[in-house]
């Protein structure tokens, strides 16, 4: 007898996105209407970081601080072992990412305090040894953010948009945007910016070795005892987990009243609610100053521009203006309803969600 677990629809595979003829719609109208966006988007990308290179500042204690409590990264802060009050720890293990240059990313133990005289980095080590300098404490808590912790939000995509084509959900249609088209893209062995053999200039590119991010994807473990769920007491109710947790709920009702499969429930949390509010809280802060690759001992302007272009390109949300797939713009009963209750929660917040993982 198998295993009730594998009686779940939707499973967690980031790199089953091959375009299989009940796709193929999808990869149409993707290369369409959204694979262009890239390219319009490249040029606005230069012409910003440009900009910005006369503004950019180094990361502070505080500017750390925020991205860690205002990203998914939050799931993993926990008070520090002998309940000082204001004093919590975020702590990585096993960690599988590597970057460019051999380097390793293998654990990472961050301990800060919050008062009211601001908040400050108790200690941040790396692989075991301390690191001092802001910027590259930034850097590295920002590559493990966009290539361990976000990456799980993509992770029951595919397998979710197969689940809504095979079983021609009609009320689900929209969330089977773009989301396997766009997986495709970023892990082709070829052409993804994760090592591919696309001309590398211009900030197309990433420090993250393709194949150790799919492989760290695999391994949901680092999530366990720290689902929003489980999570909301430590942060109270306005603060990102507790937004996750009650968009959750809201959710929850609306899939209940329009008849939707409750097995769905966090797969379809992650696809749009999760995906969508943390890579626009990640990309918040965009006058920071570092480099993307964490080993870099120095941040020159060249490299300042290419971290601000991928910034924009990969990290704000992406969306064609005629077809932004967000819940707000589509005139359908499920998406309005979900719409209305996450703007109880926080109108800013229920805007940037979209129906699918769109960039
Ligand atoms: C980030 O979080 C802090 C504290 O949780 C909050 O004061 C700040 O306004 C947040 N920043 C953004 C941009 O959401
Ligand atoms: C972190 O990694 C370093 C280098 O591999 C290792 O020496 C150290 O024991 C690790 N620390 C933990 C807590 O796993
Ligand atoms: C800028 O980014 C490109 C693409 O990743 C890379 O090839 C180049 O070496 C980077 N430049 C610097 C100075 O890091
Ligand atoms: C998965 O991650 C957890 C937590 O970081 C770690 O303890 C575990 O060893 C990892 N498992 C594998 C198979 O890498
Ligand atoms: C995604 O869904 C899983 C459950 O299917 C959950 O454990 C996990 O916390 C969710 N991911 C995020 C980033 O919330
Ligand atoms: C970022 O997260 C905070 C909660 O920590 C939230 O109040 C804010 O609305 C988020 N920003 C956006 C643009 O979603
Ligand atoms: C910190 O590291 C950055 C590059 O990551 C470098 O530009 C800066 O000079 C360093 N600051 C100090 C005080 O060493």
């Amino acid at each position: 007898m198998r295993p009730t677990k594998t009686l779940s629809p939707v499973h967690p595979r980031l790199d089953d996105c091959e375009c299989t003829p009940s796709v193929k719609h999808l990869f149409l109208r993707h290369h369409i209407l959204q694979t262009p966006m890239f390219f319009i988007r490249w040029i606005y990308a230069a012409l910003y970081s440009l900009y910005l290179l006369f503004v950019l500042r180094a990361p502070t204690d505080r500017d750390i601080v925020d991205f860690i409590e205002n990203t998914t990264m939050a799931m993993l802060i926990r008070p520090a072992a002998d309940d000082k009050p204001g004093e919590y720890k975020v702590t990585v293990n096993d960690c599988k990412l590597r970057a460019s240059g051999g380097y390793k990313l293998k654990n990472m133990s961050l301990g800060y305090n919050k008062g009211q005289s601001g908040a400050y980095i108790l200690y941040f080590t790396r692989n075991g040894v301390e690191v001092s300098n802001r910027s590259q404490i930034f850097s590295t808590i920002y590559f493990y953010h966009i290539f361990s912790m976000h990456p799980k939000s993509h992770l029951f995509s595919n397998s979710l948009v197969r689940h809504i084509v095979d079983n021609d959900i009609k009320a689900l249609k929209e969330s089977s945007y773009t989301s396997i088209p766009l997986h495709k893209e970023l892990l082709h062995p070829s052409l993804n910016p994760l090592g591919g053999n696309v001309p590398k200039y211009l900030g197309y590119g990433l420090p993250c070795i393709r194949e150790r991010l799919v492989e760290e994807s695999r391994n949901m473990s680092v999530l366990e005892g720290h689902q929003v769920v489980h999570r909301s007491n430590l942060h109270g109710k306005d603060s990102f987990v507790g937004k996750l947790f009650r968009s959750r709920l809201a959710l929850q009702g609306v899939m209940k009243r329009h008849e939707i499969d409750p097995k769905l429930l966090d797969a379809l949390f992650n696809h749009t609610i999760v995906h969508s509010a943390d890579h626009v809280n990640n990309s918040e802060r965009s006058f920071l100053r570092f480099s993307l690759h964490p080993w870099d001992k120095e941040c020159s302007l060249y490299k300042a521009f290419n971290t601000s272009v991928v910034r924009v390109l990969f990290a704000q949300p992406n969306l064609n203006p005629l077809a932004p797939n967000t819940i707000r713009s589509i005139n359908k009963p499920f998406y309005q309803d979900l719409y209305k209750e996450l703007k109880k929660i926080d109108p800013a917040w229920a805007d940037v969600v979209t129906a699918s993982v769109m960039y």
